[in-house]
């Protein structure tokens, strides 16, 4: 049979930002089961290096990269660093954030560095991460990026204003870049995750917070990071190439819009 080249990832490679842990290493696993090339670049280097080394040991292809999103350097030689293994990159995964390690807490709570250090993560990372891989995109004529916002936006969740204030950024950045790089023939989309139940936000959370995730939902259920990889390779594929600056909620049916 041969495969629908709108659905078909085999052999492209994918960059995820913050692939190490949470819900950036299932988006690896996933993309690697499909045969993608994966770069996995998260702070956490050791995490990424694990993410890559298992893909390896089941038969794909994998880099671990430690990548500081918030860094110009570092993110260009992830860059390099992926383009020396791989030849192109050809969908970018912005995934990375500051988010579960940061405490839930009233506004006037949180320290000036906290926030800025959130905005330079948060925002900062997507706008170098685009920077460092749209030359590969435009010399292939095509590139697909996806950037991870939150349904905290459609909600306006408390308690971790700068996550929330950043995630509406990223809303808006993901819309004019669509108009900045649509011309290359380069996709720039977003989605809006529900609270999902990944490794580290449940490390983060109380017992309390996270008993009362499934309330509102249509789907009556709680959120899986796997619950999100269907969008996030829809908008990764050919199938979408004609839906650019986009954002697609994912939570179960709770913020309709
Ligand atoms: N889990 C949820 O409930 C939820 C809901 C909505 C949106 N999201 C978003 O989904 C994405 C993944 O969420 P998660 O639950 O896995 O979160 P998470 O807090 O585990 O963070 C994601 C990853 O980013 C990495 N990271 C942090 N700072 C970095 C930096 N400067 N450079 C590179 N990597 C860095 C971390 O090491 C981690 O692996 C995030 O963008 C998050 O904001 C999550």
């Amino acid at each position: 049979m041969i495969a629908n080249p709108r659905f078909d990832l085999q052999g492209q490679t994918v960059v995820i930002t913050g692939g190490g842990k949470g819900i950036g290493k299932i988006y690896a696993q996933e993309f690697a089961k499909v045969g993608a090339h994966v770069v996995a670049a998260d702070i956490d280097g050791e995490s990424a290096e694990a993410v890559a080394h298992a893909i390896e040991a089941e038969g794909g292809k994998a880099l671990g990269i430690r990548t500081d999103v918030s860094d110009a350097a570092s993110v260009e030689a992830m860059a390099q660093a992926a383009l020396a293994r791989f030849g192109t990159i050809d969908i970018l995964i912005n995934n990375a954030s500051l988010m579960s390690t940061l405490p839930r807490r009233s506004w006037l709570e949180i320290p000036v560095e906290e926030w800025d250090q959130v905005m330079a993560v948060n925002l900062r990372g997507l706008f170098l991460c685009c920077r460092a891989v749209v030359p590969s995109m435009r010399e292939k004529g095509r590139g697909k990026i996806v950037n991870i916002s939150s349904s905290r936006v459609w909600e306006g969740v408390p308690n971790r204003l700068h996550y929330t204030t950043s995630k509406a950024g990223v809303i808006g950045f993901t819309r004019a870049m669509a108009h900045e790089v649509g011309p290359l023939g380069i996709t720039v989309n977003a989605i809006t995750p529900g609270y999902t139940l990944s490794d580290t936000q449940v490390q983060s959370s109380s017992g309390n917070y996270l008993a009362a995730q499934a309330e509102g939902r249509a789907m009556g259920r709680a959120q899986y990071p796997e619950d999100l990889v269907g969008a996030v390779m829809f908008l990764s594929s050919q199938a979408s190439d004609y839906m650019t600056g986009q954002t697609i909620n994912v939570d179960g049916g709770k913020a309709m819009h």
